[in-house]
C-alpha cells in the first residue's frame, strides 16, 4: 500500500524564493516517487487566524493554488486541494479538541511566542490572541491525521505540531483502540534556509522576501537590493557567508556554481554577482511565471482542480469521519 505524504501551506502572502525551495520544491519530488500517495492543500482555515480580510484571503488562497500548478504539481497524481472544501476536517477539529489539553496548547511555538511579546510590552498576556490561534495545532492534527498520513514534510518550526498531533491521537487511541494513524515528519535536512533581502532567513514576517512570481524589473529590483559588504571589487569574498551565493547555487547549474566560486575567490563586484544571479533566477521563473499568470487569470478553472481535489479527499474523510463517529459514541446508520 502507498504511504500516503501530506503537506499544506498557509495563504497568508505571496509565496517566496524560500517556500519554493523549503517546502514547494523537495514535496513536488517526492510527489514523484512511485510509492507515495500525496496530498497537499491549501491550508486556508489557518490562513484565517491573521487574514480577516475577503478578497485578500481568496486572492492569496488561489495565489498558493497556481503557485503549486505553475511549478509543476500534476493534479492527476496529487490529492490537491483547498482546507475549507473539507468540512469533516472541522469536525474532526471539534473532536480531537476534546481530546486535547489546554496546556499543551499552552505550550505550543507560536502562541508562546505572542505571550511573550506581550510580556516585553508590558501587556495583557492574550492581547490580539484569538481562539483560531490558540487551537491551530488542533486543526492541523485534524488535516494530518483525516487522510491518515504517515509522512509529513515540514520547515523546523512545524516540528512541534507534528509532536501535537501524535499526542492527540495517541490519547484518542488509548481511549478507543488503534484508529487513528500517527505521523511522521520529514525534515529536509540538506535544504538551504534562503537568506531574505536583509540577509536573516527570508520570510513574510520579516517583509525580506522575493516573491517567485513578481515582474522581472522588480525581481532585478529586489536582488539589487540584497544586502552586502563593502568589500571592493577586487578583494577576494567569502561564498560560504554570502547571501547571494546561497541564492545562487539554488539555482544556477553545478558548472555555473563553481566558476562563481572561483570569481569569489579571484575578486568580482557585487552587481556582478546580483546580474548573475538575476540572469538564473529570470531563466528559471520565466516559463512558470507564464502558467502562473495564466492560472491566476482563470479562478474558475482553479476552483474546478481544488474541487476536484476536494471529491477525492472526501472519499477518504467521509467514510473515516463516520467510523471515528461509530467508535465515540454517536449513532452512525
Ligand atoms: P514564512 O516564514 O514566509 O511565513 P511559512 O512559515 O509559511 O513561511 O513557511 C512555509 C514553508 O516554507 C515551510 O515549510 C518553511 O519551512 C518553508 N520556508 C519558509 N521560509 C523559508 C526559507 N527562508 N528557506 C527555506 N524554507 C523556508
Ligand atoms: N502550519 C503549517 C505552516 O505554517 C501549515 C499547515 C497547516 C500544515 N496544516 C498542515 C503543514 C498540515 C503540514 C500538515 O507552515
Amino acid at each position: 500500500m502507498k504511504k500516503t505524504v501530506l503537506t499544506g501551506i498557509k495563504p497568508t502572502g505571496q509565496i517566496h524564493l524560500g517556500n519554493y525551495i523549503g517546502a514547494i520544491k523537495p514535496a513536488l519530488e517526492l510527489a514523484k516517487a512511485a510509492d507515495y500517495q500525496p496530498a497537499y492543500f491549501i491550508a486556508d482555515y489557518h490562513g484565517l487566524t491573521k487574514i480577516h480580510d475577503q478578497n485578500e484571503l481568496k486572492q492569496l488562497s488561489y495565489g498558493v493554488a497556481a503557485t503549486w500548478l505553475a511549478l509543476g504539481l500534476d493534479p492527476s497524481k496529487v490529492i490537491f486541494y483547498r482546507q475549507s472544501d473539507i468540512p469533516e476536517i472541522f469536525e474532526l477539529t471539534w473532536i480531537l479538541s476534546c481530546f486535547s489539553s489546554k496546556g499543551l496548547m499552552n505550550r505550543a511555538h507560536a502562541y508562546k511566542a505572542l505571550v511573550d511579546q506581550n510580556n516585553e510590552l508590558e501587556r495583557d498576556n492574550d492581547y490580539g490572541v484569538n481562539m483560531g490561534t490558540f487551537t491551530y495545532p488542533i486543526l492541523m492534527a485534524a488535516d494530518i491525521l483525516m487522510l491518515q498520513a504517515d509522512i509529513v514534510p515540514v520547515g523546523k518550526d512545524q516540528i512541534q505540531h507534528i509532536e501535537i498531533a501524535r499526542d492527540i491521537a495517541e490519547v484518542f487511541n488509548h481511549q478507543y483502540g488503534q484508529t487513528l494513524k500517527l505521523p511522521e515528519y520529514k525534515v529536509q535536512q540538506h535544504t538551504a534556509i534562503l537568506p531574505g533581502l536583509d540577509g536573516r532567513k527570508m520570510s513574510k514576517s520579516y517583509h525580506n522576501t522575493i516573491p517567485l512570481f513578481i515582474h522581472p524589473n522588480k525581481l532585478q529590483k529586489l536582488i539589487n537590493k540584497i544586502k552586502t559588504d563593502s568589500l571592493p571589487p577586487e578583494a577576494p569574498k567569502n561564498s560560504t557567508t554570502s547571501s547571494l551565493f546561497t541564492l545562487y547555487k539554488e539555482f544556477a547549474t553545478p558548472l555555473e556554481v563553481e566558476s562563481m566560486r572561483e570569481s569569489y575567490q579571484t575578486g568580482v563586484s557585487w552587481g556582478e554577482v546580483k546580474a548573475e544571479l538575476f540572469h538564473v533566477l529570470n531563466r528559471f521563473l520565466e516559463e512558470p511565471r507564464e502558467k502562473y499568470k495564466e492560472l491566476i487569470a482563470s479562478p474558475h478553472k482553479l476552483d474546478e482542480i481544488l474541487l476536484q481535489g476536494a471529491e477525492n479527499a472526501r472519499s477518504i474523510a467521509t467514510p473515516f469521519l463516520k467510523e471515528l463517529k461509530r467508535k465515540i459514541g454517536f449513532s452512525q446508520n
